[in-house]
């Protein structure tokens, strides 16, 4: 299939299947521990329905939507995932460039292969910068210094990854962290020819650039990469740590991964701007609630004091509009933009923005709502 016959969200996944090598296409698509939470995800979704207005002109419709004080095209935006480039060469350059062109958010992660710096270079006006907490004060502390001196508009703070997670299909597939080419991989990768040689005329494994600062002069990708091993997951990341991140950063501040009520009030007292709910895509607590199913509550708990944003199993256009209708402003994509940038580059993930944006503007039509922005939980059944 070519990148312009894709029909929906879910052709990319089948393209990236058939472009990467398993272990690089299980370690994008799959969960932690028996991969429920994947399916609760999904199924949150579709336990709702929407419940049409017609006879309600809706000639003109529009999607944009404003949140954190600025306007986005769409009510959509890309979520953070690192080691785009061992999928792709630059792959975090291209959802950059693409979340610029749509204009959306995109949440570069700390994990990332592109500098942050560069990475605002591209997409000065959309970037936000997600960074994991590690176990050294001094590089948070200028993590956070640098989002601020590269111009990065919004910092998110990712906290539900405080230890790591028991991903099967990883351990199986021997993929390890660092990512090292063993025979059993060279093995499977020789099967995806065109994903080999991207691989090896790119040098091998992609240095994840926001570290090289933090390593010895000269260290390997390799090297980096273990160091960054030793420094995450940061166990003792606490709310004391919120409170100094708070006090230095000084634009809008969101935090990835909350989904307890109480938590979210919590953020809200400290002055915090955002929240995105999510389980990140159930690859951490697998008997972790779906964000969906939590909103009535959060938004119960919080109301309009933060931004309500939410991601993990978002895939069709009715799913934001349902994420909308129960109190979450914006929702994310992590794996399918991945996978596009995987299968297409750039193209891919313009055409896959392209799809939920047409998605959203059908069901906006359906239900009789021409503005985004007007939806509630009228439109809910
Ligand atoms: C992620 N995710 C993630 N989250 C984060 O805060 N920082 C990160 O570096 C990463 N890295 C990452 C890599 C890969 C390969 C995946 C698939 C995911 C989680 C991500 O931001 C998001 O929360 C989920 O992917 C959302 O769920 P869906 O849309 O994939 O179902």
């Amino acid at each position: 299939m070519k990148i312009e016959q894709a029909l929906n969200l879910h052709d990319f996944r089948e393209m990236a299947r058939k472009r990467l090598p398993k272990i690089a296409f299980d370690f994008i698509d799959g969960g932690a521990d028996d991969e429920i939470c994947l399916k609760r995800n999904r199924n949150a979704f579709e336990q709702h329905t929407l419940l049409p207005r017609y006879l309600t002109e809706v000639c003109e419709r529009d999607q944009s939507t404003t949140v954190l004080g600025k306007r986005y095209s769409s009510p959509i935006g890309i979520s953070p995932t690192g080691l785009a480039g061992l999928f792709r060469e630059g792959a975090d350059g291209m959802l950059a460039a693409a979340a610029r062109d749509a204009n959306i958010p995109f949440m570069l992660s700390s994990a990332s292969n592109i500098a942050m710096e560069d990475a605002a270079r591209i997409a000065p006006d959309n970037l936000w910068f997600q960074m994991y907490c590690t176990i050294d004060d001094r590089i948070n502390r200028d993590l956070v210094r640098r989002a601020g001196e590269a111009g990065i508009n919004v910092l998110v703070i990712s906290v539900d990854v405080p230890v790591s997670s028991n991903r099967e299909r990883n351990r199986r597939n021997g993929f390890s962290r660092p990512f090292r080419m063993t025979p059993s991989i060279v093995l499977d990768a020789l099967g995806y020819p065109g994903w080999v040689i991207r691989y090896l005329r790119s040098g091998g494994m992609p240095m994840m650039n926001n570290w090289q600062p933090y390593g010895c002069e000269g260290a390997s990708a390799a090297e980096i990469a273990d160091m960054y091993g030793t420094l995450t997951p940061a166990a003792m990341t606490n709310w004391d740590t919120l409170a100094w991140i708070r006090d230095a950063w000084k634009g809008p501040l969101v935090i990835k991964g909350l989904m307890h009520p109480d938590d979210v009030r919590m953020a809200a007292d400290m002055g915090v701007q955002g929240v995105v709910i999510s389980n990140h895509g159930g690859r951490q607590l697998d008997c972790a609630p779906s964000p969906v199913s939590l909103l009535p509550e959060i938004k119960q708990a919080v109301g309009d004091r933060l931004e309500i944003m939410l991601d993990s199993g978002v895939r069709r256009g009715s799913d934001i509009v349902i994420a909308r209708c129960l109190g979450a402003r914006f929702c994310f994509f992590g794996r399918p933009t991945l996978f596009a940038v995987a299968a297409g580059g750039k193209p891919g993930v313009d055409k896959a923005l392209q799809i939920i944006r047409n998605e959203i503007d059908l069901i906006l039509g359906q239900v009789g709502c021409p503005r985004f922005d007007a939806l509630g939980s009228d439109y809910l059944r």
